[in-house]
C-alpha cells in the first residue's frame, strides 16, 4: 500500500508570540491550510460557559467537546453553523481555554478533530502540542517565541489599535500566569521539544520569521 505524506508545518510555542500571525502567512505563501489549534480551545470553552459547565468538570466538558460543530471560514470560527466573531480572541476567553486546556480527558477528545486538518497540498499549523503530540510526524516542528516584554508590547499594541482598553502591566503579568500554566500541567505541556528548531523572533520582523519557517521547510522537504 502506498501513501502520500501530507506534509505538516507544526509551530509551538507561548502566548502572544506571534506564532499564529506567522502560521497564517507561511500557509498563504505555500498554498497550505492553515489551523489555529487555540481557536478550537478557545470556542469549546466558550461553548462550555453558554452551557453554564464549570470549567473544571472534565467530563461534561469531554461530551461538549465531542457534540459541538465547528468550521473555520479564515480567522472566523462557526459554532453550530453559527460565526462566534471576537468574543473567543479576548483575554477572558484565552485565560477560559488555558483552563479546560489543563485536562488531558479533553485534549484527547480534541486530538482527532485537529488531525482531521491534514489535507494535501499540507498543514500549517499553530498551538502548544502540534509537534509533540497532534503532529508527531511533522515535517518541519518550530518552537517560536519572544521575551515576555516583546509578546506583551505585541499583544498591547494589537488591542489598541482595535480599540480595545488595555494596560502593558495587566498584560505582562496575564501572559507570565498562562505561560506558566501551560508550561506547568502534565498533559501535553508547552516546551520545546528536542526535535523542534527555535525560532526567537524577539528582534525579528513578521516577514524575518516567515522566511526562516519557509527555509526550514525546503530544506526538511528536500530530504522527504
Ligand atoms: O494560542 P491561544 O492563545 O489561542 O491558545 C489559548 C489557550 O489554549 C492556551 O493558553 C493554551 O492553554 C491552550 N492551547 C493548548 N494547546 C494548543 C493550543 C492552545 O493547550 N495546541
Amino acid at each position: 500500500m502506498s501513501s502520500v505524506v501530507v506534509p505538516v508545518i507544526a509551530i509551538d510555542g507561548p502566548s502572544a508570540s506571534g506564532k499564529g500571525t506567522v502560521a497564517a502567512l507561511v500557509a498563504r505563501e505555500l498554498g497550505f491550510h492553515y489551523l489555529d489549534s487555540g481557536a478550537i480551545y478557545r470556542v469549546t470553552a466558550y461553548a462550555a460557559q453558554r452551557a453554564a459547565l464549570a470549567l473544571d468538570d472534565e467530563p461534561a466538558l469531554v461530551v461538549l467537546a465531542r457534540q459541538i460543530e465547528l468550521r473555520f471560514d479564515g480567522v472566523e470560527v462557526f459554532l453550530n453553523g453559527v460565526a462566534v466573531g471576537d468574543v473567543v480572541r479576548t483575554e477572558e476567553a484565552g485565560r477560559a481555554a488555558s483552563q479546560i486546556a489543563a485536562l488531558p480527558e479533553l485534549r484527547a477528545a480534541l486530538l482527532q478533530r485537529q488531525r482531521d486538518f491534514r489535507q494535501a497540498p499540507g498543514l500549517v499549523t499553530d498551538g502548544r502540542d502540534m509537534g509533540s503530540v497532534v503532529f508527531p510526524d511533522a515535517t518541519v516542528k518550530i518552537f517560536l517565541t519572544a521575551s515576555a516584554e516583546e509578546r506583551a508590547q505585541r499583544r498591547y499594541k494589537q488591542l489598541i489599535e482595535k480599540g480595545f482598553d488595555a494596560s502593558l502591566a495587566a498584560l505582562l503579568q496575564d501572559l507570565r500566569e498562562r505561560d506558566a500554566r501551560d508550561a506547568a500541567r502534565s498533559s501535553a505541556p508547552l516546551r520545546q521539544t528536542a526535535d523542534a528548531e527555535l525560532l526567537d523572533t524577539t528582534s525579528l520582523t513578521i516577514a524575518q520569521a516567515v522566511e526562516q519557517v519557509l527555509q526550514w521547510f525546503r530544506v526538511a522537504k528536500a530530504t522527504l
